[in-house]
């Protein structure tokens, strides 16, 4: 991951894929995607092999332009003929690309840019405006309430199908029926999951896998605040568990089917919170034991905090592990005191977003960030960051630490084994 991120704009005298390296073809998709072959290699890929950016242009070929039966083109206006793709003819423009690119700095760095950035004020649906997600199956957890609803909702909009992963049914299917109200015909499924027990999360993968589905966005978006110290029915401790260990159970077990349908985007609803996992500032040892908290000294904000982080170290550990294989995976923090029904179990956090109602954003405002990290044609095979609201953020420098995020890894797989004990009374 880039440290050195900044969001810009380039001008047009910037951009130069023109030019490819000895041995290397450029190629395009019948849906405008354009691939890069090496015939040293045999290999394809996405990206330009020199600016590492990718592009995608039309569906369609230009007027009057028709593919012939031997897959060369021919244009039906000029009575000529080429072997190569129209859409591939004309100079790159500033508008076919997509993702990020890197441009070289006057003192020869390498920075990366988000090529386009939306609004603080924009809404998921504004974020989505124009993006066609018909045939893509997304799973959205906590999707009953707050943010995850105004993701489910815009994604089902947009053409996706959305299966609203909620531990009370009956609050999915009012919320599935407000999402049917609105936009009659859009595929919404509501699914039981209680991200607290390891059964639960197993039986809803099983009986996910049992529709037969593929698996293009993961939304783990569910999440609980404020909670006095208590253990799951697993014997861990809550925030840790529904906040965090939960997702990464998700993962694990829905990892083969998202490989299969790679790619395959996965968006942990984070929070800026992770700064402050412990109760003060000489806590750490940075140590997988001091993330998962324990009822000595136990202060319900550090716990949320904590689990934050552990969604961010998650998010490193994962596309270091599968980002090559196609899962691309995104951390997001949405906001401050969005109006949500997040501070339920914590009376300041109530009163905090209670006065700073008038002036907050929206959860609307607030989903924005995710659904951008989930169905943006902007970040497409891009994995690996962390957005803060609409832009590029970085995390803490407990975040970053590559040896604590494989360390929580090696944890957690211990944990939803069975084979750790986590008794930490
Ligand atoms: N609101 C903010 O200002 C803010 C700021 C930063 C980050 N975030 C993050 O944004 C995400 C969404 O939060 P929100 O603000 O939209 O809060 P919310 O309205 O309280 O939504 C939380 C969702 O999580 C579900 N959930 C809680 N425990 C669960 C469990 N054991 N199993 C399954 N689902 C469970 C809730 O279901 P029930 O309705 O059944 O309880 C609810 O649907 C969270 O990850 C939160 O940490 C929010």
């Amino acid at each position: 991951m880039d440290e050195d991120i900044i969001e810009d704009e380039l001008s047009d005298g910037e951009l130069d894929d023109t030019e490819l390296p000895d041995g290397w073809d450029e190629g395009i998709t019948d849906d405008g995607k354009v691939f890069y072959v090496c015939h040293l290699t045999r290999e394809t890929q996405w990206s330009h092999p020199k600016t590492n950016r990718m592009r995608v242009l039309s569906k369609t070929l230009p007027q009057g332009w028709v593919k012939m039966e031997d897959g060369s083109f021919y244009d039906e206006v000029r009575k000529a003929g080429s072997t190569v793709d129209p859409r591939l003819l004309r100079a790159p423009k500033e508008a076919d690309y997509i993702g990020f690119r890197e441009r070289v700095t006057d003192d020869g760095s390498t920075v990366r840019m988000l090529k386009s950035t939306f609004k603080p004020t924009d809404t998921a649906d504004d974020v989505l405006s124009g993006v066609k997600l018909d045939g893509k199956v997304a799973i959205v957890t906590g999707a009953n309430s707050g943010l995850g609803y105004e993701v489910a909702r815009s994604l089902a909009q947009h053409g996706t199908h959305v299966i609203m992963a909620c531990r009370c049914l009956h609050k999915g299917h009012v919320a599935r029926k407000r999402i049917i109200d609105e936009m009659p015909g859009c595929f919404v499924d509501v699914m039981e999951v209680d991200l607290a027990s390891f059964q639960s999360i197993r039986l809803f993968v099983e009986d996910f896998k049992h529709k037969k589905l593929a698996l293009h966005m993961l939304v783990c978006n569910a999440a609980v605040m404020g909670l006095a110290y208590q253990q799951t029915i697993d014997g861990i401790e809550a925030h840790f568990a529904v906040n965090y260990l939960s997702n990464f159970l998700l993962v694990k077990l829905l990892l083969p089917l998202m490989l299969e349908s790679a790619p395959c985007r996965v968006v942990l609803v984070t929070s800026e919170a992770h700064w402050y996992p412990y109760l003060s500032s000489d806590t750490p040892p940075a140590s997988v034991e001091a993330l998962h908290p324990s009822a000595q000294d136990y202060w319900p904000t550090c716990a949320y905090n904590s689990s934050k982080l552990c969604l961010l170290l998650f998010m490193q550990e994962l596309s270091t592990r599968h980002g090559s294989q196609g899962v691309f995976c995104n951390a997001v923090h949405p906001g401050n005191l969005l109006s949500t029904a997040l501070g339920r179990h914590s009376l300041l956090l109530r009163l905090l977003q209670a006065m700073s109602w008038p002036f907050g954003r929206s959860p609307a405002q607030g989903a924005a960030v995710i659904a951008y990290c989930a169905a943006a044609l902007d970040l497409e095979h891009v994995g690996g960051y962390y957005f803060v609201e609409h832009r590029i953020g970085s995390p803490s420098k407990l975040a970053k630490d590559q040896q604590l995020s494989s360390d929580l890894w090696e944890f957690s797989e211990r944990l939803v084994a069975g084979l750790k004990s986590t008794s930490r009374k």
